[in-house]
């Protein structure tokens, strides 16, 4: 397919949407893609709150940066938010997400159904609604998801938020293939541990975690080569493992 991000000095550059903009690992993806000339659209729910980061993004890289109101929940305004922006996107990235506490999520159904609209009905519909954009505008474009490693496989300490992201993994992966053939990339970026607001005061292995920065530039990195799926190398192996443990086995672990 087309590159849709090329280095600044490239060729036009191609608009960016970011929602859930205020997560550290957006705003690392953003300003990586803000250094290449790429105007950015921040999604967040409230805008307000992106003040200091409009300044911020317009000073460091000299594009266009607009702010708008967007909730993953409310999946019915999903097309008029689109309609609302100042130009099409050719890449949208999708940072939202929301952990909670697993005990209280398994035992109380609004906030089961909390954490499943957050990270997965919203952000896959969303998803599917701008690539059905970009691909009636012939792209080339790409649309990127961040899932997680914790949909591998169901674990006792993080399973419904787990649930959640291998329906938003499965998703993407169904996405993909039905834009195979369409210049359209449908990346999957599942992290394992990344040191975030989310991730705050969670006692994470250093050999383990990385930084949103770090993260970002491999995912650019993928996005450059048309990849579809990024997991870190590390992760690979270690969920090689959890997914193929047998259940006997699985049962016994304190993962
Ligand atoms: N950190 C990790 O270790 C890790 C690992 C694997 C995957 N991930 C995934 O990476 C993505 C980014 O997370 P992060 O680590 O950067 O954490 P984060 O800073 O907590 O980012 C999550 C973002 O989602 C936004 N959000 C939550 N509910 C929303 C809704 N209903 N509508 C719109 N936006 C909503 C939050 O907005 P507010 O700021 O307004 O609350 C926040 O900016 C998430 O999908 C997360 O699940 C993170």
């Amino acid at each position: 397919m087309s590159r849709v991000s090329e280095p600044a000095g490239g060729n036009a550059a191609a608009p960016v949407l970011v929602l859930g903009a205020k997560s550290d690992i957006a705003r690392a993806l953003a300003h990586a893609l803000a250094a290449r000339g790429h105007p950015l659209q921040l999604a967040v729910r409230d805008p307000a709150e992106l003040d200091r980061d409009l300044a911020d993004f317009a000073t460091r890289h000299g594009v266009e940066v607009t702010a708008h109101a967007f909730d993953a929940t409310d999946i019915a305004g999903f097309e008029t938010f689109l309609d609302s922006l100042p130009a099409l996107p050719r890449i949208v990235i999708s940072a939202v997400g929301w952990m909670g506490d697993q005990d209280a999520n398994a035992a109380d159904p609004g906030l089961a159904a909390k954490v499943i609209a957050t990270n997965f009905t919203g952000p896959a519909l969303m998803l599917e609604a701008a690539a059905r954009r970009i691909d009636a505008a012939g792209g080339p474009g790409a649309v990127i998801g961040i899932s997680s490693v914790a949909g591998d496989r169901g674990r006792a300490k993080n399973y419904v938020y787990g649930a959640a992201k291998a329906g938003f993994t499965a998703w993407l992966s169904g996405m993909r293939q039905k834009y195979a053939a369409r210049p359209l990339l449908v990346m999957t970026v599942k992290p394992g541990f990344v040191a975030t607001a989310m991730t705050e005061g969670m006692d994470l292995p250093g050999a383990l975690t990385t930084t949103p920065e770090a993260l970002a530039a491999r995912i650019l990195a993928g996005l450059d080569r048309g990849r579809p799926v990024h997991v870190d190398p590390i992760w690979r192996i270690v969920m090689g493992i959890i997914t193929h443990l047998p259940e006997r086995i699985f049962m016994r672990t304190r993962f």
